[in-house]
């Protein structure tokens, strides 16, 4: 089997349902079930024996490695971390606690249990770690998108997390030998993404007659890739990377953010018509910028379609369209996730907008 962490959240729960969707191999599942995991996202696998779900935190070191000791996986996921930049910027002390110091209580109990192992499951075992193109920090308008080989220059609370956490599993390679494997993807956009980042929020607030709130000029470039297709990529990672290596996971999707909003009330203007006949462009509003907001993020994902021949099934056009489709059809999703913790968020963030 293997373990998953964080996969109550948006990439893990997809990763989770993809994974089963292919496999019969079982996953045990960790998530502490902060405010972005959601048990919902795992309805479907309910009475399936193939999932089993541990409540509890990366950075529990007891209990990380009794789980380790009594499942034995042959490979450890790791999609656990506090992951929005906004977030981040309003009380760091959670992205230090779980993206660094849990990264560093994982790393440590997977290295102890790896050490145990017998020389044909410890060659085989992988430890995988799931990261972001952030690290790298923002690119300008003409500079070439990032290979696995840019600099780290992170910019905010969230992305200097996730970086320190990206060096941490390097330096447990290098050091300790452990066979892992990083893989650095761009935007994620699809089912079962919290209403608080850019593309849901967008659906779920025209949907409710709210303002569409755009940063700034709107002009921030963000690289999009259909979840799924990430969730394919780590498959083939886990699958066939060479151990060590970073991965960059994209789909070639470069997009202004007005150009994604504008794209996502041109789809609801055709699938689900405002009652007035007006589009939800009308209620498109401007607000302050987030502080350093990095301009441009786009990704080079040519090493991993050159050495492990992966490529994104979606197109942008078609990934949109079935996300907007599914946050349609999954109303009940929406208003389980909109009760409490995430109502008192969006109060603090955009009370002076
Ligand atoms: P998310 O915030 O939706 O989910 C995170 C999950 O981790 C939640 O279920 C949460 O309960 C769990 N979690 C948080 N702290 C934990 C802890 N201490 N112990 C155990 N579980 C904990 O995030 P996501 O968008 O699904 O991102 C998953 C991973 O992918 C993150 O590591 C993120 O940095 C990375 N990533 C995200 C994107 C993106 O566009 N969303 C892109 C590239 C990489
Ligand atoms: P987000 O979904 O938070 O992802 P990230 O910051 O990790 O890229 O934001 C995507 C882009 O959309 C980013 O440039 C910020 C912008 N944005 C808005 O303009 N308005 C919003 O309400 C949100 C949440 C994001």
């Amino acid at each position: 089997m293997i373990l998953v962490t964080g996969g109550a959240g948006f990439i893990g729960a997809n990763f989770v349902l993809d994974w089963l969707s292919v496999h019969d191999e079982p996953v045990v599942n960790l998530d502490k079930l902060t405010y972005a995991g959601n048990l919902h996202n795992l309805a479907s696998l309910q009475g399936d024996a193939r999932h089993v779900f541990v409540q509890g935190d990366i950075g529990d070191s007891a209990l990380l490695t009794e789980l380790l000791q009594k499942h034995q996986p042959r490979a450890v996921v790791n999609f656990a971390a506090e992951s929005h930049v906004d977030r981040s910027i309003h009380g760091p002390e959670d992205f230090i606690q779980t993206n660094i110091v849990g990264s560093f209580r994982l790393l440590e109990a997977v290295r102890a249990y790896w050490n145990g192992l017998d020389a044909t499951p410890k060659q085989d075992f992988r430890f995988l770690h799931v990261s972001t193109d952030e690290v790298y920090g923002s690119l300008d308008a003409q500079a070439p998108a990032f290979t696995e080989e840019h600099l780290y220059q992170p910019n905010s609370p969230y992305s200097a997390s996730k970086a320190a956490s990206d060096h941490l599993v390097r330096a447990w390679h290098h050091t300790y030998g452990l066979p892992v494997l990083t893989t650095n993807c761009s935007n994620n956009y699809g089912p079962l993404h919290f209403p608080e980042k850019l593309i849901p929020l967008m659906i779920v607030n025209a949907l409710a007659g709210k303002p569409l709130p755009i940063y700034g000029d709107g002009m921030q470039v963000r690289d999009w890739l259909y979840v799924k297709d990430h969730c394919s990529a780590i498959r083939r990672v886990l699958e066939a990377g060479r151990l060590g290596e970073t991965y960059n996971v994209g789909g070639w999707n470069e997009k202004p953010n007005v150009d994604i909003v504008h794209h996502v009330c041109s789809l609801l203007d055709e699938l689900r018509p405002r009652a007035d006949g007006q589009s939800y462009r009308e209620q498109i509003s401007y607000v302050k910028d987030r502080p350093g907001h990095d301009r441009r993020y786009a990704i080079d994902a040519r090493k991993l379609e050159r050495e492990l021949g992966w490529k994104p099934a979606e197109t942008f056009e078609s990934g949109i369209r079935k996300t907007v489709q599914w946050y349609l059809e999954n109303p009940q999703w929406v208003a389980q996730v909109q009760s409490g913790a995430y109502r008192d968020w969006v109060q603090t963030q955009y009370a002076n907008a």
